[in-house]
């Protein structure tokens, strides 16, 4: 395992995009759902308005960063200015007023890693989770955003790498694996990775944008319209791409030594930030630097017993890529 394996990719890839583009346009979201999401969103404006005159409803997560599919949940934080406030007090509040408001299932979770309200709304069926002042994930989204908007290969290939994840039970952070957002940085990492790359590393870059969010200092470029066609010289086409992505996580990825780092547009060593063994609960066994949180793992969760499971997936996906003549049935089958 340890070996560097170079395969070559098999000769009919390209036989496989039209496939992959068909699953990946049934995925995306139809415009009805961003109006109902719309709607959604200003009935709860006006609620939380009416107690928290001053405060802000952003929208983070997949509805926001264009890797949702048809059908996700909304990700809302509610951003109060004043510094003073308890979360979970603001939190059991709002529940509060979400429940005379006839919205359903509304339950606060203020125990939670990130204490959240749970809603659901009759109307519109949609449900969402609303947290307090958790800027730095709003700040992450816009910077996913604005990756997707350089290069469309970016949305296709993380629209299937999340399909897959999904079908395969390899999207449960309770159970030791990744979360969609660990996805998506890892294929933006693949991405800065290909020669010639297809997408650049906007935080090394000089910054357009600056905010500074929990005394972190989030800054890159993005003026992406400027950046349009930035791929145009590497003309690879979704299925290649896909195979190579499972080929990397499959056989070509130093687990024991390298970290992925959308930050830098490479990667740096587990040594350099002191990841090489277990602290805590952190075991570091697949290392995905945050963008802006540098300290944070995004691998944190996986364990001794689930980076097995993540690796056996990456093997079967990069099998399958290279020899199932129907690679678009087997990839995404149920486990
Ligand atoms: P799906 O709901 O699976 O479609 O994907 P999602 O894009 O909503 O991803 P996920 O539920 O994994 O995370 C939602 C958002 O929370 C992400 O877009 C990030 O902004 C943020 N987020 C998730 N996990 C972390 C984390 O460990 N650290 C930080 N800083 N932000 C996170
Ligand atoms: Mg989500």
């Amino acid at each position: 395992r340890m070996l560097k394996r170079q395969i070559a990719c098999r000769n009919d890839i390209n036989r496989m995009n039209g496939g992959l583009l068909a699953i990946y346009e049934s995925l995306i979201p139809p415009e009805e759902e961003k109006t109902k999401q719309k709607q959604l969103l200003a009935l709860l404006d006006r609620i939380v308005r009416r107690e928290w005159p001053d405060a802000r409803l952003y929208v983070y997560g997949s509805c926001a960063n264009s890797f949702g599919f048809s059908k996700s949940d909304i990700d809302i934080c509610l951003a109060i200015e004043d510094a003073n406030i308890d979360k979970s007090e603001v939190l059991l509040k709002l529940a509060d007023m979400l429940q005379s408001d006839n919205l359903q299932n509304v339950q606060a979770l203020t125990r939670a890693r990130v204490p959240i309200v749970k809603l659901m709304d009759p109307e519109t069926g949609i449900s969402c989770d609303i947290c307090v002042n958790n800027v730095l994930a709003v700040v992450n989204t816009k910077l996913l955003l604005d990756y997707a908007q350089i290069d469309v290969r970016l949305r296709q290939l993380a629209f299937i790498v999340k399909h897959w994840a999904k079908s395969r039970g390899v999207n449960e952070t309770y159970q030791g694996t990744l979360s969609s957002y660990a996805y998506v940085l890892m294929c933006i990492h693949f991405l800065q990775q290909r020669r010639p790359a297809i997408l650049p590393c906007l935080q090394g870059m000089e910054a357009t944008c600056t905010v500074t969010v929990d005394n972190i200092k989030c800054g890159y470029f993005d003026k992406v319209e400027k950046l349009y066609g930035f791929g145009s010289h590497n003309g690879e086409s979704l299925a290649p791409l896909v195979w190579a992505f499972f080929n990397y996580w499959a056989y070509c990825h130093d687990y024991a030594n390298d970290v992925i780092s959308v930050r830098t547009g490479s990667t740096v060593s587990k040594r350099a930030k002191d990841w090489t063994r277990r602290i805590g609960n952190d075991r570091h066994l697949i290392c995905i630097e945050d963008p802006f949180e540098v300290s944070h793992d995004l691998g944190r969760v996986v364990d001794k017993f689930s980076i097995r499971v993540l690796r056996e997936e990456f093997e079967r996906a990069a099998e399958i890529m290279q020899y199932d003549p129907n690679p678009c049935v087997k990839l995404f089958e149920p486990y």
